[in-house]
């Protein structure tokens, strides 16, 4: 590992009304809002037919999949020589919102609801302690899950590679049970821990959320057996920004070919990452190594046996911001599931 020191690009984007605390960490509040009404998406995908809201069809109905071979992404619903709009493509259609008044004829204020989550972290790292610190990616995927607090609405979910928790705390706010996992170096489950404890006033009242080492780097059947035990009915798995080392991720897609095989549960797994672009002489272009390199292995996976196991998506990131962050166009969404 480098001995390099590191630092989130976030921080650059706002102060997060940072504080120094006393043992050198960072106290940054991270405000949001949540929708005025979560979940009043009347848009929904338009099914090709009829035109009517399809309501079995959500916003992955229109993620696109990724060319094993091309790595391109590709619209799943036109034959080749349909040029025309793909209606499952459609972006969402919302509904204008009319204003509204109550029974004495007053404007009803839509009120979005505020709030701040607070997390300690270090302000710049070296590279192996680098989930100290708070990345876009657990900010993207804080979006993405607010955005579809139905889909996560009591349900449990297993975080891998947290950080100091971020979007474990977000994830609490709707799911029944969250396991938030990271590998244990510079007292990081501890900081997580302490920082779960710091917005439990946030979460949902019914909602465990748990704090636990899984190591990328520890086959599934060497993990503690309470561990295993507490997974078997994982039905969401979301990372966030652990995609920037090869060894990291070569260690991480077999853990999500583990995960995907021993959860009977699983619905599908989330992933947040920052294409992190290099120019290289051999490619004369510039190119996003790590990314590619994710792409690469976990296909190799996924086609083992002769077979797809896995479908891999990219979502469109056309969901809203919630938190204050440039939403760049290296963040990417990728979905996979059976
Ligand atoms: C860039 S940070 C992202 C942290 C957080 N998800 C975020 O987006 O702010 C990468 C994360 O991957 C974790 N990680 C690195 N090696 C790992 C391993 N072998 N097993 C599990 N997590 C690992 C790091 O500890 C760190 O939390």
């Amino acid at each position: 590992m480098s001995t390099f020191e590191v630092t989130s690009e976030l921080y650059s984007e706002s102060d997060f009304a940072t504080i120094n605390t006393p043992n050198g960490n960072s106290v940054s509040r991270f405000a949001f809002v949540l929708p005025a009404e979560q979940n009043s998406k009347s848009g929904k995908c338009l099914n090709g037919k009829n035109r009517e809201p399809d309501p079995d069809c959500n916003n992955e109905e229109r993620a696109q999949y990724i060319d094993p071979i091309t790595h391109n992404i590709e619209c799943e619903h036109k034959s080749e020589n349909d040029q025309s709009e793909c209606l499952k493509c459609v972006p969402f259609k919302r509904k204008e919102s009319l204003p509204q008044m109550d029974k004495d004829g007053d404007l009803v204020v839509e009120r979005k609801q505020k709030d701040v989550i607070e997390i300690e972290h270090h302000k710049s790292t070296k590279l192996d302690l680098v989930g100290l610190q708070i990345w876009r990616g657990a900010l993207l995927l804080a979006d993405y899950i607010i955005y579809n607090e139905k889909k996560f609405k009591n349900r449990k979910i297993l975080e891998l590679g947290s950080g100091v928790g971020l979007t474990s705390v977000v994830s609490s706010f709707f799911a029944r049970e969250v396991i938030c996992t990271d590998i244990n170096v510079g007292g990081l489950l501890d900081l997580i821990q302490s920082n779960v404890n710091r917005n439990s006033h946030l979460k949902n009242p019914d909602c465990n959320v748990t704090v636990t080492e899984l190591d990328f780097k520890v086959r599934y059947e060497d993990y503690p057996s309470e561990l295993k035990s507490t997974l078997q009915d994982v039905e969401y798995v979301i990372a966030a920004d652990v995609i920037y080392d090869d060894d990291i991720t070569e260690a991480f897609v077999l853990t999500l070919e583990s995960l995907l095989l021993e959860l009977p549960k699983l619905k599908a797994v989330y992933i947040a990452l920052e294409k992190r672009y290099v120019f290289t002489v051999e490619d004369m272009d510039s190119v996003a190594p790590c990314y590619e390199h994710f792409l690469r292995v976990f296909h190799r996976r996924n086609n083992r046996f002769g077979i797809t196991r896995w479908k891999l998506m990219q979502v469109p990131l056309t969901f809203p911001r919630y938190f204050i962050y440039e939403k760049v166009k290296e963040l990417v969404l990728l979905k996979i599931s059976n």
